[in-house]
């Protein structure tokens, strides 16, 4: 690690060309126009190797909290912020460190500002009328028994498949988080392949730093795909309201370009982490065998599992924001108009917030707040939905119909990503 005063970075053309091509709420906005500074003191790490992130984040988070846990990344054209104490400070302050950045791929992807690229107040005026939807009760008492259908349907299809080659993440995480969602937003008749096909597009939009046209393209057509569903269900919802989130936003006043935008934000970030909530806490599980055992002798233990898997291998790694104006954080000056990315899976491994035993899973280990689902205004909307359809839900059932639920060693898993990080496969079996 240097400290040094590096040649300004926010001088010309700073798109970064280097980040995982997977990002989506993260990566992907970082294209950013000029900002003028005085030259500033800030440590530089410069060797960051992005392919490794990609494998592997957490060796490379575990450096960057022990040398400068708030750190000009060249690579990724941004201050990395790795330690607890800053992501926190970051999300508690909007004024200073802004969500909405420059040159935004997320906003050309969803064809407007979505909430999740607004300050308070306007983010907020998106955001209040899913609310309610998106309630503790609202969520048990209306989608629990929506989502204990849908882990029935797909557990059954799993079971066709068989312990020898079934892959959990293809066959049951991916369809049941995609049915989930299509269920809570109300979209009625479409097929769980055709949404996940949006949620990629749209995603591979959002990370398009590059401008490359043959994505612009794909993101285009399932844009049209999905506003002329909408063109539809906008109107069918205004006249038989329901407890969708269609319906709330199709209800709420805003702007039909607003309701649109923050409907393909929610199918662009409602499936992917669920999905890999579901392959973290089988593969949690299936490593650590004396707490497998436990929390199938005691089912209260399931939101443990759930939380302390969301904590361990937490699948939004980084998400993006800008300085407003000169700031110091942690003691680092920071200039203005800089990218920061919040680094929340290094915060959630933070020996100074977690204990010395931050690096392991510990179901039992005493209750602190993470940011998994971030914090501040920004909390995930859907966070309750999350824990719900997967914690409680999906992944009990997947036990109590598979009591030998196991990754199968036979096999090879692979994980991938570090802005967006998941098992994108796990063989498992049962027998
Ligand atoms: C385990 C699963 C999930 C994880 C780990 C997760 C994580 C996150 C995080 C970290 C943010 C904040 C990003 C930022 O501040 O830039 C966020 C925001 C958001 N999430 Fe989730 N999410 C999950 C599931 C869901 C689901 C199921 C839905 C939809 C029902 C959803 C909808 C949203 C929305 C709409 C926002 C924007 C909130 C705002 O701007 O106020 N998420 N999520």
């Amino acid at each position: 690690m240097t400290t040094q005063a590096p040649q300004c970075p926010f001088h010309g053309n700073s798109e970064t060309r280097s980040v995982d091509a997977e990002s989506v709420r993260g990566s992907s906005d970082q294209a950013r126009t000029t900002a003028s500074h005085d030259a500033a003191d800030y440590p530089v790490a410069d060797w960051v190797d992005v392919a490794e992130l990609a494998s592997d984040p957490y060796p490379t988070y575990a450096r960057l909290r022990a040398e400068s846990p708030i750190a000009w990344v060249p690579q990724l054209n941004k201050f990395l912020v790795t330690n607890y104490a800053g992501c926190h400070t970051v999300e508690q302050d909007q004024e200073i460190f802004s969500a909405n950045v420059s040159g935004s791929t997320m906003t050309r992807a969803v064809g407007a500002r979505p909430m999740l690229r607004k300050d308070d107040p306007e983010h907020s005026a998106d955001r209040a009328p899913v609310n309610p939807v998106l309630r503790p009760k609202s969520i048990k008492e209306v989608w629990g028994p929506v989502f204990e259908r849908n882990a029935e349907t797909y557990l059954e299809k799993f079971a066709e498949i068989g312990p020898r080659e079934a892959d959990l993440n293809r066959d049951y995480a991916a369809p049941v988080a995609s049915q989930n969602l299509i269920d809570l937003l109300g979209l009625k008749d479409v097929s769980v392949d055709q949404v996940r096909r949006w949620s990629h597009d749209f995603i591979a939009g959002m990370g398009n730093v590059l401008d490359d046209q043959s994505i612009w393209d794909r993101c285009d057509s399932s844009t049209e795909e999905a506003d002329r569903l909408l063109e539809e269900l906008i109107p069918y919802y205004r006249q038989n309201p329901d407890a969708s989130m269609v319906s709330a936003f199709a209800n709420s006043g805003l702007p039909t370009s607003n309701v649109t935008a923050n409907i393909k934000l929610t199918i662009s970030g409602g499936i992917n982490e669920p999905q890999h909530m579901v392959t973290n806490m089988v593969w949690a599980l299936s490593n650590h065998h004396e707490q497998r055992a436990q929390v199938l002798a005691d089912p209260a233990l399931w939101a443990s599992v759930f939380d302390e898997a969301v904590r361990w291998q937490s699948p939004i790694g980084m998400y993006p924001r800008e300085t407003t104006r000169e700031t110091v954080l942690e003691g680092v000056r920071i200039p203005a108009g800089a990218g920061i990315g919040v680094v929340v899976a290094s915060a959630n491994h933070d020996a100074a917030h977690f204990g010395g035993s931050a690096a392991d899973f510990d179901i039992h280990r005493p209750k602190r707040p993470h940011l998994a689902f971030g914090s501040g205004v920004h909390l995930c909307a859907g966070h309750w939905a999350a824990k719900t359809s997967i914690g409680q839900v999906a992944v009990p059932l997947a036990y109590k119909r598979f009591p030998g639920l196991r990754v199968d060693e036979r096999r090879n898993e692979s994980w991938d990503g570090w802005v967006f990080r998941g098992l994108t496969s796990l063989p498992v079996t049962w027998n």
